[in-house]
């Protein structure tokens, strides 16, 4: 089985950065208050990392909540933070390609935020995961994705040229848009051309829209990062994201 060197990076040098995190971004709050209305109905968090979101949307008054991470590390952190919270999360370790922990039908919203899907290494994982989203969601449940989005990226093109070459001449299969961490931490990232780097899977807009319409979503909202800031840049910047219904 294929090595998933982004649940190493997060298990190692990402881990204590993002299982402390616990404030949210502008975008992600306006989202939530427009969708995550009915506090009675019961919530996943996908990738949840420390619990962030999932603690965020228990002060909401939502009180069935369950949360999974591909990282046990994560979830050791994410369930002492519960005790100090009194939290009534569920946490669990899992994987979001294949959910066979959750029946069908069984949540009203489901969140994949912070580029979750774009960390699974193969294209068929981030297929699977799609179609997991979809079965394990009540009809007329809500999603919210937000994804690494290509064209937000004016280096991106380069990245992918320089990369692809590079890969063309060691003959390493070509993975279109996954391309290495430019920076890991803050931190430019030295061993960007190395052999078998972590990647992640940068979507172009048109075509994530059209594998969730093809899966049986409404699309409820596309927006980008900047769409949220008062005075907007003229180029697109930041995470793409998606709220759709089923
Ligand atoms: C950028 S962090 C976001 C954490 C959290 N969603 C948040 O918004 O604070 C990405 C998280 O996705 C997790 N992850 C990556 N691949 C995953 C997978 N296949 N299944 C479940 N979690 C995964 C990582 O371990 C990491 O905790």
């Amino acid at each position: 089985m294929m090595k998933n060197l982004n649940a190493e990076l997060y298990s190692n040098e990402l881990l204590e950065v993002w299982s402390k995190k616990s404030h949210l971004l502008l975008s992600e709050k306006m989202l939530f208050k427009k969708y995550l209305v009915n506090t009675s109905k019961n919530v996943l968090d996908v990738g949840t990392g420390g619990g962030r979101l999932a603690f965020y949307v228990e002060n909401l008054g939502f009180d069935s909540i369950r949360a999974f991470d591909i990282v046990p590390g994560m979830i050791d952190y994410a369930i002492e933070r519960g005790k100090t919270l009194n939290s009534k999360v569920k946490f669990e370790v899992g994987d979001a390609t294949e959910l066979l922990q959750y029946s069908s039908e069984s949540f009203d919203y489901a969140l994949y935020m912070q580029q979750v899907l774009n960390f699974i290494p193969t294209e068929s994982g981030f297929k699977n995961a799609l179609k997991e989203s979809y079965r394990i969601l009540k009809p007329g449940g809500i999603v919210f994705f937000s994804f690494l989005d290509y064209d937000s990226r004016r280096f991106n093109p380069l990245l992918n040229t320089f990369v692809n070459l590079i890969r063309r001449v060691r003959n390493e299969t070509l993975l279109r848009h996954r391309l290495p961490w430019l920076k890991i931490n803050g931190k430019f990232n030295w061993k960007l051309f190395n052999k078998n780097q972590a990647c992640a899977y940068w979507v172009k807009e048109k075509e994530i829209i059209d594998q969730l319409k093809t899966l049986g979503y409404d699309i409820l909202e596309v927006k980008n990062q900047s769409d949220f800031k008062a005075s907007k840049p003229t180029q697109k910047k930041g995470m793409l994201y998606i709220v759709c219904s089923k």
